[in-house]
């Protein structure tokens, strides 16, 4: 899966992609993340990418011209690639969305900037737009970070154990389950017998049991949709 990251800050990513699954996932070449950077296509003598917003009020805007250049120069309307963007001002990525662009062989994410990206951009080349909670970070790096994460753990050639990808939260709608190690006494602390009772039956009902209590308590909107 290749996926171009077009950003001012690339070097936002550089400790993420040389840590832990996903770091495996492109030694592994199930994943490729390219970085285009946007002041490349910036405007005039300074490179300028961003500007006052029409209609006055605080912050600064991207220019559309510099998106479009950068996504031309990757060549995005060859095989119809999505083109994701992440905005508070969106639908909540979920566990099936990863699911399905975690199939498709290119994407390009544009991280945004400031106050965000000229709309025109938006309405006519951003094909998926998400957010990743209800709270309003500086750009659009930490969502796409958080965005290969989710599918670069799941090309099957890393996890190498598709199990624990499908029994994690969120894959059958509810939070996963309370997870113990060892020692089976800590701190005065026991972990619950059944899980030490070697009754996989019995377990993977206490599991079930477990994460539909914890959904309910915790997250009652999965349950309702
Ligand atoms: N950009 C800024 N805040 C964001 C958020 N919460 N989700 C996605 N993109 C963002």
């Amino acid at each position: 899966m290749i996926i171009d990251v077009i950003t001012l800050f690339p070097e936002m990513f550089s400790s993420f992609l040389q840590s832990s699954i996903v770091n495996r996932a492109i030694k592994a070449a199930a994943i490729d993340v390219k970085f285009t950077q946007l002041r490349d296509f910036g405007i005039g003598n300074y490179n300028q990418v961003d500007d006052y917003p029409y209609g006055g009020g605080a912050g600064m805007v991207i220019k559309p011209e510099p998106v479009y250049q950068a996504l031309q120069a990757l060549d995005f309307q060859q095989n119809k690639r999505p083109v994701i963007f992440f905005t508070p001002q969106a639908p909540l990525l979920k566990q099936t969305d990863v699911n399905r662009l975690c199939q498709t062989e290119q994407l390009i994410i544009i991280c945004g900037h400031y106050k965000g990206i000229d709309q025109r951009i938006r309405d006519a080349y951003v094909t998926e737009e998400f957010s990743i909670g209800d709270y309003v970070l500086t750009g659009g790096e930490l969502p796409a970070m958080v965005f290969i994460d989710a599918v670069a753990r799941l090309q099957d050639q890393v996890l190498g154990d598709m199990e624990s990808a499908l029994t994690d939260s969120h894959q059958d709608g509810l939070l996963g389950c309370p997870q113990y190690t060892r020692p089976a006494i800590f701190n005065q602390m026991k972990v619950p017998d059944v899980l030490t009772s070697g009754d996989h039956k019995k377990i993977s009902q206490w599991r079930q049991e477990k994460a539909w209590e914890l959904t309910k308590r915790i997250r009652p909107d999965l349950i309702d949709e």
